[in-house]
């Protein structure tokens, strides 16, 4: 397939008034759509359920943004058989046809790309800027995946040895379940299916609960695309009993999941169980949390530190693996670099995403008990220095919350808490900061502020995180530049938006013949 180079997609600059304007009447065209109901997608044919899951706004508990079907055990069982048939097929057709429906599917996101991100500021309360990130990193994920399975069209490379021919060939390995979370519920969705149905497998795709209207649109555009009936199959439903059951069932090939440390260690530990009748090992890629630090040394710019600080942790209002929400910081400069960070933090709005507030409502309210919970614990195990007010009367909303001086073992210092909560560590220099920020079980994100050559180059080395920033913010990884994975309990380290990360979805056959 014959494909310009690979180019991000390009963010939409809302100070213009024509941006602005677009993106007012999507988010006008979406609300038009609301409490609307996406049965289960399974060989191409819509079947509604008997129960159905709930969306809502985060920013306002009584808008239901739309319904989806809620998959049964049975719904689970038929899905696979029908993916397996589908197989058959699938796996036949040549890289090229199969790229070409992802580079298809990318076109028609662009064109619809601003209902798609209004969609996610009423479903996943996103900010204008992150909703638009996010749809900007799914267009990203297929038109990437496009281009790199290219590589795999061709046999790869091996030696030659005389009167032989020897050929190592890249084959698709079966069917598999696709679990993603909520908190990029449009990116992770594509980027998850895409993966490995480019290069010849089929999909299972499992949406978060919270985040299922986004991803039932998504699943229309891979159709719309010229995606095979039986190649996708869409099946909402919850994690705990249809994610589960697939997981666990022998004849699933792969899981790609990404979500929590709990849920992705119970999934390794399912996955890995061979069930009667099982023919393989399944392959599992798991994406998990982290607990990202940023370091900040007395030769750092200050100014820059501390804005790179509140947009990595408030940025979504902290609900990314990716966000800071460790602040590391040498003895030295302390107070100034808090100050300003302080600053800056009390400036931030609270609102909804619809009206594109600084710092958006939490997911559900779930995840706002939880956080309210640990706020409680930092004010016992900090100083409270911003914020620490929640209010979930219309939607979940909490302020962004800084506590100060806080323990390195502390519970706020080393617990995922997934909102925009930061928990502030002094270090007496840099080498305490280095080992303070190595100092939990995770490993996804960490940045460092500092101007000392030396200290990046010991950082490139030791700072433990498969994501590393230097003197920059810690979140927004960009495909095919960034990417994207982490070390320890963040997860496999599969690297999504990288140029390796097909191969979890391929095996390799070497073929001798001799003549
Ligand atoms: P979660 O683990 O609660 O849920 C993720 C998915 O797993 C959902 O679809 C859910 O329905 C499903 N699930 C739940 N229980 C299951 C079970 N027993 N078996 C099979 N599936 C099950 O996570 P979440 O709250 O949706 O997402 C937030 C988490 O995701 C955070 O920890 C965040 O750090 C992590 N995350 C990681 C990355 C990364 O790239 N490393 C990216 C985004 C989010
Ligand atoms: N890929 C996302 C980021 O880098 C999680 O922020």
């Amino acid at each position: 397939l014959k494909l310009t180079p690979f180019k991000n997609e390009p963010f939409t600059d809302f100070s213009l008034p024509e941006n602005k304007k677009a993106y007012e009447d999507a988010l006008a065209k979406v609300r038009a759509t609301l409490g609307r109901t996406y049965p289960l997608v399974i060989g191409g044919k819509r079947m509604e359920t008997k129960e159905t899951i709930a969306s809502t706004n985060p920013a306002k508990h009584s808008e239901v943004v739309g319904y989806t079907a809620k998959a049964t055990k049975e719904d689970a069982e038929y899905a696979l058989e029908v993916a397996w048939k589908a197989w058959e097929d699938w796996k036949t057709w040549s890289m090229d046809a199969r790229a070409r429906i992802l580079v298809k599917a990318a076109a028609i996101l662009r064109r619809r790309k601003h209902e798609f991100s209004a969609l996610m500021s009423l479903e996943a309360g996103k900010s204008w800027a992150e909703a638009d990130a996010d749809t900007a990193e799914a267009i990203d994920f297929l038109e990437y995946y496009a281009r790199q399975s290219m590589k795999y069209a061709v046999p790869g490379e091996t030696h030659d040895f005389p009167h032989e021919e020897n050929r190592l060939h890249h084959i698709p390995i079966g069917v598999g379940v696709s679990i993603s979370p909520w908190n990029f519920p449009f990116a992770i969705f594509t980027g998850m299916l895409a993966a490995p149905i480019v290069v010849g497998n089929c999909v299972i795709a499992k949406p978060a609960e919270d985040t299922g209207v986004i991803a039932a649109w998504v699943v229309d555009v891979m159709l719309e695309a010229g995606l095979p009936e039986g190649v996708l199959a869409f099946l909402p439903g919850l994690g705990e009993e249809v994610g589960d059951y697939l997981v666990k069932h022998p004849k699933t090939r792969f899981v790609t999941f990404t979500g929590s440390r709990q849920v992705g260690l119970m999934i390794n530990e399912n996955a890995a169980k061979v069930q009667p009748g099982q023919k393989w090992l399944k392959r599992v890629v798991l994406e998990m949390g982290g607990k990202d630090a940023l370091i900040v040394d007395e030769t750092a710019d200050l100014d820059e530190a501390a804005t790179a600080a509140v947009q990595s942790a408030f940025g979504f209002a902290g609900q990314k693996c990716s966000a800071m929400s460790r602040l590391i910081v040498v003895d030295e400069v302390h107070d100034a670099l808090i100050e300003k960070v302080v600053e800056k933090t009390k400036a931030l709005k609270v609102g909804s995403g619809e009206e594109n507030a600084n710092v958006t409502p939490l997911v559900n309210a779930e995840s706002f008990e939880k956080v309210a919970r640990y706020i409680e614990i930092g004010k016992t195990e900090g100083k409270l220095l911003a914020g620490g007010n929640v209010d979930n009367s219309v939607g979940h909303f909490v302020e962004p919350t800084i506590f100060d001086d806080v323990e390195p073992g502390a519970k706020v210092s080393q617990d995922e808490i997934f909102g925009p909560v930061v928990a502030v560590i002094r270090a007496k220099n840099f080498d305490e900061a280095l080992k303070i920020a190595n100092g939990t079980e995770y490993g996804l994100t960490g940045g460092v502020f500092t101007k000392k050559r030396e200290r990046i180059e010991r950082a490139r080395t030791e700072f433990e995180v498969g994501n590393l920033y230097i003197n920059r913010k810690i979140t927004g990884a960009l495909v095919g530049v960034q990417p994207f994975g982490g070390f320890n309990m963040s997860g496999t380290d599969s690297k999504a938006g990288g140029p390796n990360y097909l191969e979890y979805f391929l095996q390799l056959k070497t073929v001798a013949e001799r003549y």
